[in-house]
């Protein structure tokens, strides 16, 4: 340590990268953050800001900004793929505020980003782009760069996403072997302007502050307005076909081409709003990827290096939590980093692991480790998944039947967790750095031999 304040190396300038830059800087820490590309930008797509990473977001001082950019949705509409007929509403505000004390918005990942990187520019973080990371020294806490320079630090944090290059190496440090697994489903998305949109009755639909949600046979479509309503984000799952096979490869994840004849195939039969939409979607502006997830990783941490985000568990879009436990991840860590001062960073970094986790795994992970029956442990994008993408039939009907009850407010359990109370607040309802903060002994002693 030099001049009191711990210096910290991290990989990768994505949304969990700049929220681990943001959160250490705000404890003292002196913070570089290398990232690969040769700009800072984020993709063109919506994402949503739940309660959970909002609560952070506000302790950040950053909540007005989300406010001014982010759209706050009324509620989330359920319709069924060939008529729109309405399958479930699920009441997001004033709900949502009264229970939670805050609201959820939606907001364009960019603008997230940029709130993100000005708060973390004021902090003096300081950011290195066409920076790679070729590999980490985990002895001598060190990075050393594809031109050769090496770099030291106190801590290093791995936020290089899903093909992460720290998991790998302290993979195999331990013998392990990590495969990340196609999940059989890919994504399209695309971002309408709604000002360019012909029909005055789409415009005004897609500028209510509504989410909606088309399901239909092995595949659903996610849609809502984002940049102040002056954006319509669109979202559609569907089963993986001739899709280039990204995995391994070193291009971006969300920045393979879509094409709207594909598109329009996949969804073909669809109501006639969800053609229209379709009809709405600007050249080149689609793109397309396979969702990939993982087996829980036996480790986040050696040494003196911790991973965050999507490196240690990468998520399905399912339930819209990869950012905001990417966030949570931050924030936990700059709480250890400011509870233990003093301490040796790896046992700083235990506790971190032991506080996040469990946690992130069971809101994004496909767990091998579920308990039948148990809601808390089960894997909710996946569970969620099966649930959305019934074909027409028994195990459809008797979902849509679900739905109806649980918009009557006759039930509090439903396999599409969007609809589930006890999940919505394990998820929303928990506030991760308040828990660390009590449990601060506790938490230490744990990692203590
Ligand atoms: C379709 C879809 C929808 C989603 N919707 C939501 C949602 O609504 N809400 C939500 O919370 N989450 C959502 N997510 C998940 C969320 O996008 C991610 O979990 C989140 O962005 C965290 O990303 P990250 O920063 O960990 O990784 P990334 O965004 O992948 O960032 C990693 C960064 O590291 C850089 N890098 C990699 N290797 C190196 C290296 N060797 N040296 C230097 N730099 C390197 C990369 O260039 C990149 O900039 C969604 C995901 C998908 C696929
Ligand atoms: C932060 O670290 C860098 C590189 O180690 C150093 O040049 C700089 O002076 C440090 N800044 C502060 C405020 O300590």
């Amino acid at each position: 340590m030099e001049g009191g304040s711990l210096r910290v190396i991290v990989i990768g300038a994505g949304l969990s990268g700049l929220s681990t830059a943001l959160a250490l800087s705000k404890k003292g820490c002196n913070v570089t953050v290398f990232e690969r590309a040769k700009e800072l930008k984020e993709v063109g797509a919506g994402v949503q800001v739940s309660v959970n990473m909002l609560r952070i977001l506000d302790s950040w001082g950053l909540a007005h900004h989300i406010s001014t950019d982010g759209v706050i949705l009324r509620k989330i509409v359920v319709r069924r793929w060939e008529d729109d007929r309405v399958l479930g509403e699920q009441m997001i505000m004033p709900w949502m505020q009264d229970r939670y004390n805050y609201p959820s918005y939606v907001i364009h990942r960019a603008d997230l980003f940029r709130i993100l990187f000005k708060a973390c520019e004021e902090q003096g973080v300081r950011f290195k782009t066409n920076a790679r990371v070729d590999r980490v020294d985990f002895e001598a806490t060190r990075v050393e760069m594809e031109d050769g320079s090496t770099h030291e630090a106190d801590l290093i944090v791995g936020a290089d996403g899903i093909r992460s290059i720290v998991r790998q190496q302290m993979q195999e440090i331990h013998r392990e072997e990590h495969q990340l697994r196609k999940t059989g489903d890919s994504v399209y998305r695309a971002i309408i302007d709604i000002e360019s949109v012909p029909s005055e009755q789409l415009r005004g639909l897609m500028r209510e502050p509504i989410g909606t949600r088309w399901l239909g046979e092995s595949r659903h479509i996610m849609a809502y307005p984002i940049r102040a309503g002056r954006l319509y984000n669109l979202v559609f799952i569907h089963p993986t076909k001739d899709t280039p096979d990204d995995a391994g490869s070193d291009v971006p994840l969300w920045t393979t081409k879509g094409s709207l004849s594909d598109l329009r195939e996949e969804f073909r039969g669809w109501s006639s709003t969800v053609s229209q939409l379709i009809d709405c979607i600007p050249r080149d502006v689609l793109t397309v990827w396979n969702l990939c997830d993982s087996a829980p990783l036996s480790r986040w941490i050696h040494g003196s290096v911790a991973l965050v985000g999507d490196s240690c568990h990468p998520t399905l879009p399912y339930v819209a939590q990869g950012a905001a436990q990417a966030i949570e991840d931050a924030a936990v860590l700059g709480e250890c980093i400011d509870l233990y001062r003093g301490d040796p960073i790896r046992n700083i970094l235990k506790v971190f692991q032991v506080a996040r986790k469990n946690r992130a795994e069971r809101m994004t992970v496909r767990s091998a480790r579920c308990r039948e029956g148990d809601v808390s442990t089960q894997a909710s994008a996946q569970a969620t998944r099966t649930a959305l993408h019934h074909a027409d039939g028994p195990e459809q009907e008797e979902r849509d039947k679900q739905m109806r009850a649980a918009m009557e407010g006759q039930k509090t359990s439903h396999s599409d967790h969007w609809m589930d109370m006890k999940k919505q607040d394990e998820m929303y309802g928990f506030d991760v750095v308040k828990d660390v903060r009590e449990r601060r002994d506790e938490l230490k002693a744990s990692v203590e031999e």
